[in-house]
This record gives structure tokens, C-alpha cells and sequence, in this order.
């Protein structure tokens, strides 16, 4: 099966900075995938550049094996790829429910305005409910965001990407900010997000990687220092001297 994400000798120059230094790179259909790295390593920019936020200086990117290097974000979009938006993309005077509602109405492209048949109106509103039921807010449809916890806000902006069906699932930091109280929430629907979606999180914190991810690739300056299982990136010198401490041998 094609990988969902496929990178082919990606490059991003910022000025004389390279960013981005040749990343080959494979997200495969279903993967528990974690992209870690330094403070500056390039990462954000990797992943902006394939939601199409940022267009890459050279190289290839594949969706389920269709060049969509050129495409904008609402075309790879439409192709399954889901992340998470920044908070300030939320509506924070809104209650959750609607948030998500609006995401769903983005999705299926329509207005949700009061002239949409009470039925359609239903559908989305049960559509609503489960999704926020299934990462744990079920008793906050109705909070408006900004009154819920900062750990919720977040699971909010997992329930706006999970609303628009994607294939693949990039999760750029999740947990930042969070305190720890409520960041074990975060992990456990993470534990739970469907199967057949392709997860790659951006994660500083080691052991929300190592008990997620199957796979980690290690970002160093841009550039692919490596990519294996997480044994392997626990055992490799090289990623201790760049960036892990002693904590996971
Ligand atoms: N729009 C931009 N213009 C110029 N330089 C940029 C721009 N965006 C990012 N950079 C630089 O590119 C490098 C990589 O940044 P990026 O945000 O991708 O790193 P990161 O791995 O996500 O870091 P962090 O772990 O801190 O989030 C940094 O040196 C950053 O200053
Ligand atoms: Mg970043």
C-alpha cells in the first residue's frame, strides 16, 4: 500500500538557513509515527510544509501517493489530511459544540445557517456530541471554550480535526502547555483515535513519545539523523549527544 505521506528530497531555505535539508520521509497507512527534535530542528516547518502552509524550496510531496507539492491546504484537506489548528483558530466565545459544528459545515461545505433543515441541523448536532463524547468532553458541549480547562481547549482542537474524517492526523505538539494533571487526558485519546488514522505527533516530552509512537524520526538541523523504532532511538548514540538524555536506556 502507498504510504499516506510521502516526502521525496525535501528542501526549505530561509535566507543562507536550511530549514529543511533533504527530508525522505514515509508515513504509512495507520502509523503511530512521532517526529522529535531539538528546539529549532526544523520540525513545525515540515509538517507546514505538508498541510501546504508553507511551500517547500525543492522536492516532492505525496498524499496517498498523489504529487500535492503544489496543492493548497483546502485541496489536501479534502485528501484526508487533518491537524491540529493553533488554538487562536478556535472560537473561544463559543461553546464547543459549535466549534465543532462549524467544522463539520467547512467539511461537507455548506453554511450552517438557521435555513438548513431542522434534520441536517440534527445530524450534525449528533455528529457533534459523539465526536466531544469520545475524547472525554461530553459534559462541556455546551462550555464555551475559552471557560474550559487549557488541557480541554486542546482536546477541542483534536475534536475540530477529527471532525473533518482525515486519513492522517499530524499533531503538532498536543500536550505544550498542559499542565501535567490534565496531560495524561491528552494521551489517553490519543491511545484511543481510531486505527485506521495515520498519527504523526511533534512531542518534546519523552515519555508521551516513547509510549505512543512505533516509529520516531529524529530531526536534527533539517536533516534526517534517524528513524526507527523506538529501541532504536532509545540505543543511538548519536541521539543521545544531539538530544536525549540517559532516561530511556
Ligand atoms: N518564517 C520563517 N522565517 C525565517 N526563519 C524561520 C521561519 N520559520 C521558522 N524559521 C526558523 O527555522 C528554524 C526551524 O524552526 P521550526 O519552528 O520549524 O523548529 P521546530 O523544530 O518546530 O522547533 P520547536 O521545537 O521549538 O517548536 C528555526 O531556526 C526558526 O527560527
Ligand atoms: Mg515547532
Amino acid at each position: 500500500m502507498a504510504p499516506v505521506i510521502e516526502t521525496r528530497g525535501l528542501f526549505r531555505q530561509f535566507g543562507a538557513l536550511t530549514v529543511a535539508d533533504n527530508i525522505s520521509f514515509r508515513l504509512e497507512p495507520g502509523a503511530r509515527h512521532a517526529l522529535i527534535g531539538p528546539n529549532g530542528a526544523g520540525k513545525t516547518t515540515f509538517v507546514n510544509m505538508l498541510t501546504g502552509v508553507l511551500a517547500p524550496t525543492s522536492g516532492t510531496i505525496l498524499l496517498g501517493g498523489e504529487d500535492v507539492t503544489s496543492c493548497s491546504v483546502a485541496a489536501r484537506v479534502r485528501r484526508g489530511l487533518g491537524r491540529t489548528f493553533q488554538i487562536s483558530a478556535l472560537f473561544p466565545s463559543l461553546p464547543a459544540l459549535d466549534n465543532i459544528a462549524l467544522a463539520i459545515a467547512e467539511r461537507d461545505g455548506v453554511a450552517l445557517g438557521l435555513w438548513k433543515p431542522a434534520s441536517r441541523r440534527t445530524a450534525v448536532t449528533d455528529e457533534t456530541v459523539s465526536i466531544l463524547d469520545r475524547l472525554g468532553l461530553g459534559a462541556d458541549v455546551r462550555t464555551r471554550v475559552r471557560d474550559l480547562p487549557y488541557g480541554k481547549q486542546r482536546l477541542v482542537e483534536i475534536a475540530v480535526a477529527l471532525a473533518l474524517r482525515p486519513k492522517v492526523l499530524l499533531l503538532d505538539e498536543p500536550a505544550a502547555g498542559v499542565p501535567s494533571i490534565e496531560s495524561g487526558r491528552i494521551l489517553d485519546v490519543l491511545a484511543q483515535l481510531p486505527g485506521e488514522i495515520a498519527v504523526l505527533i511533534i512531542e518534546h516530552d519523552m515519555d508521551l513519545v516513547f509510549r505512543f509512537a512505533q516509529r520516531i524520526t529524529v530531526l536534527v538541523q533539517g536533516r534526517v539523523l534517524i528513524e526507527g523504532t523506538p529501541q532504536d532511538i532509545a540505543a543511538d548514540q548519536g541521539v543521545r549527544d544531539v538530544y536525549l538524555g540517559e532516561s530511556h536506556g
